[in-house]
């Protein structure tokens, strides 16, 4: 990179930065040897944890006896839930929420990724309630955002991704309605995390990669749609990319490189605490509305496997429109030190970034996941009815169910096979 590139001023002429309010209730202990702290301050939430777990690796990897040891050892109580499913579904959901119930347990405890957590909090929501089934009450559904309440959280990620131990969402899915979106509200945002680097140590090169992908796509999502209001988000969101860029590649070659692990997994919590948006006006999460829609109708595909499938259809796509080229250029100098027009640099950023999706492993296209052109349309129109107004989602203006599948059908330049 060029240091004329890196150090370029912020432009004269800049939008105001947009009035914010975050709310941050997550106490965060961050390292290996936090986990007496993190137990402590965990015994002051509650005395009987509903502890959720995800498909198995957790216990095969000595993590939770870990932690229940440490918790036990501060008084709490453990009635252990195992067997949410990588994009999980209601169903397991209300099924958690019966044994809960029976259990008498007053707080939900997660340790895993994304899923166990989401898991956790839509557990803990429905758990305050009466009722018996999660999904009415997710976006797009009769009943959204209705859940108010929840019982307290605290959370244990195993991932480098999702920042779900600090997010106001639970992303759900539901294979018999084929649907995935989310309930959101300050009330499930967990009260406390254990950020243990170590613990994401034995995650696959694939779950590496992904989680990677997705930590990007939480830092470009507004970053691309939402102006230049604030030069404090922009270089905040920058550092977490830089880092990303950086850290894939040296995991990949050594997995085991316990420091690059910690800048990843810190790199996931910041990248969706609301800093890096802060002073932004807020905008859709397009890369995020069209991957729940892929999983809906796919619910092995991993969500930040997803996310990469899209960035380059995505990206050229809003370039072709004249939509965001300030900001993909901005992105091809500071990421990539590249200079010219601002047509050159938002170009070069992503063939720049498509060549880092390739040689990390994160280059593939629809048809090597295993979709068939004949399904784009009704995913473009789960994604709009969800996520849209039923004809169209908001990328700076339309993006409407056509371009969608448009957008599938470009990333069959990415194939494989
Ligand atoms: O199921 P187990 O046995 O735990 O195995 C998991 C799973 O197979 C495995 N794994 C987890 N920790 C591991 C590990 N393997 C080895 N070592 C470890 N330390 O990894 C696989 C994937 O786990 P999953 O939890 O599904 O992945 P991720 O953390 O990426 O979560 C994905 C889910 O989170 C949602 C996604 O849509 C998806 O449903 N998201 C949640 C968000 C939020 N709550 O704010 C925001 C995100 O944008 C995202 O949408
Ligand atoms: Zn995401």
């Amino acid at each position: 990179m060029s240091n004329s590139a890196t150090l370029e001023a912020a432009p004269a002429a800049q939008a105001a930065v947009s009035s914010f309010m975050i709310y941050s209730p997550t106490r965060i202990f961050f390292g290996a040897d936090q986990l007496g702290p993190f137990a402590a301050a965990t015994a002051k939430v509650g005395k009987k944890a509903f502890l959720v777990t995800g498909g198995g690796t957790v216990e095969r990897l000595g993590y939770l006896k870990e932690v229940t040891d440490a918790l036990v050892a501060a008084g709490v109580e453990i009635v252990h839930f195992s067997g949410i499913e990588p994009n999980p579904e209601s169903a397991t959901i209300n099924k958690a929420v019966t044994k809960l119930r029976e259990s008498g347990a007053d707080f939900v405890a997660a340790l895993g990724g994304g899923s166990a957590m989401d898991a956790a909090k839509a557990i803990a929501t429905l758990a305050a309630t009466d009722e018996t089934d999660i999904w009415p009450f997710v976006l797009g559904e009769p009943r959204a955002f209705e859940l108010q309440t929840a019982l307290p959280l605290v959370a244990i990620p195993t991932t480098a991704a999702t920042a779900s131990e600090v997010t106001p969402f639970a992303v759900i899915s539901n294979r018999v309605a084929r649907g995935k979106s989310f309930l959101i509200g300050e009330h499930i945002k967990p009260l406390v995390a254990w950020l243990n680097p170590a613990y994401t140590v034995g995650l696959s090169p694939t779950t590496t990669q992904d989680g990677a992908a997705d930590i990007l796509s939480h830092v470009f999502e507004n970053y691309l749609l939402g102006g230049s209001g604030s030069h404090l988000a922009d270089r905040y969101s920058e550092g977490i990319m830089a880092t990303v860029l950086e850290t894939l590649p040296t995991l990949l070659a050594n997995p085991n490189d316990i420091s690059a692990r910690g800048n990843l997994l810190w790199a996931s919590t910041l990248a969706l605490n609301d800093y890096q948006s802060a002073g932004r006006p807020a905008t859709d999460f397009v890369l995020h509305y069209i991957e729940h829609a892929l999983s809906a109708f796919q619910p092995d595909l991993a969500h930040g496997r997803g996310l990469a499938t899209l960035y380059p259809a995505y990206f050229r796509w809003l370039l072709a429109k004249g939509r965001a080229q300030d900001r993909l250029a901005q992105l091809g100098a500071r990421l990539f030190g590249l200079t010219g027009t601002e047509q050159d640099r938002a170009e070069g950023f992503i063939a720049e970034f498509e060549n880092w999706l390739q040689t990390n492993g994160l280059w593939q296209s629809l048809e090597d996941l295993g979709f068939s052109e004949a399904e784009y349309p009704a995913i473009a129109a789960y994604a709009v009815k969800t996520y849209g107004d039923g004809e169209q989602i908001n990328a700076l203006g339309a993006l409407p169910q056509s371009e969608i599948v448009d957008i599938f059908r470009n990333t069959q330049r990415q194939g494989q096979k």
